[in-house]
């Protein structure tokens, strides 16, 4: 099988999560956009959709199914998400996407999180994939310089600016030994408006298409 057969098969796992009469959270990517083509097929058993990107938005609305506004629905039972990396304590690093900060916000708003990914983003450390970092425009070279400080290589995300009318530094170099305490301490550098770190709220399942099938991963 190859990559995408994998995320399209830990993403049809997940839809064993959703339960009739759901307002479904939903994430962003090339596997979430296999769960939002899937969740398609079931439409008329979920109330409908949160999502946290304007791209989601988009595909949801495209199959007919409902996108609803986080503030009016308030606390989820469900999001569904991929990751850029997952260690087996359902730590990930996401926002390869750039969609991170509304991604935290709808995973913080969820009961329940199921994360789907192709089994290579299983990792036993965090921190191989460059870390991408929300930040306010007008920080972008203070933030840069306090990474540097703490030894990162800030790259600038070029000609890419998020759903916040924010951008992106994908950190390089960064040991990852201690997600939470690292998501923490980044997160009180003035101007960075979302880590892509997410430990203090992790996964509380992790499916991973593997060419043996899928596997399950929970706390
Ligand atoms: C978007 C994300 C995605 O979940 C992450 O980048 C994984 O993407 P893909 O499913 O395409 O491999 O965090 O901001």
């Amino acid at each position: 099988m190859n990559v995408d057969e994998l995320k399209k098969a830990a993403a049809e796992a997940a839809l064993s999560y959703v339960e009739n009469g759901m307002i479904v959270g939903v994430g962003t990517g090339s596997t979430a956009n296999h769960f939002i083509d899937l969740l398609g097929g079931i439409k008329s058993r979920i109330d409908g959709a949160v999502a946290s990107s304007e791209a989601s938005a988009n595909r949801l609305r495209k199959h007919g199914i409902p996108v609803l506004e986080l503030n009016d629905v308030g606390q989820l039972p469900l999001y569904v998400d991929g990751a850029d990396e997952a260690t087996r304590q359902l730590h990930l690093i996401k926002g390869g996407g750039g969609a991170l900060t509304r991604e935290k916000i709808v995973a913080g708003a969820s009961d329940h999180f199921v994360c789907i990914a192709d089994e290579s983003k299983l990792v036993n450390y965090l921190g191989h994939f460059p870390l991408p970092i929300e930040v306010i425009p007008m920080g972008r070279s203070f933030v840069a310089r306090e990474l540097v400080k703490r030894g990162g290589k800030p790259v600038f995300r070029e000609g890419f600016t998020t759903d916040n009318g924010c951008v992106i530094l994908d950190v390089q170099n960064l040991e990852i030994l201690d997600p939470v305490k690292m998501e923490a301490e980044l997160n009180m550098i003035p101007g960075i408006v979302t880590v892509g770190i997410f430990a203090a709220r992790p996964a509380d399942v992790l499916i991973l298409g593997t060419e043996k099938g899928t596997e399950t991963i929970t706390a």
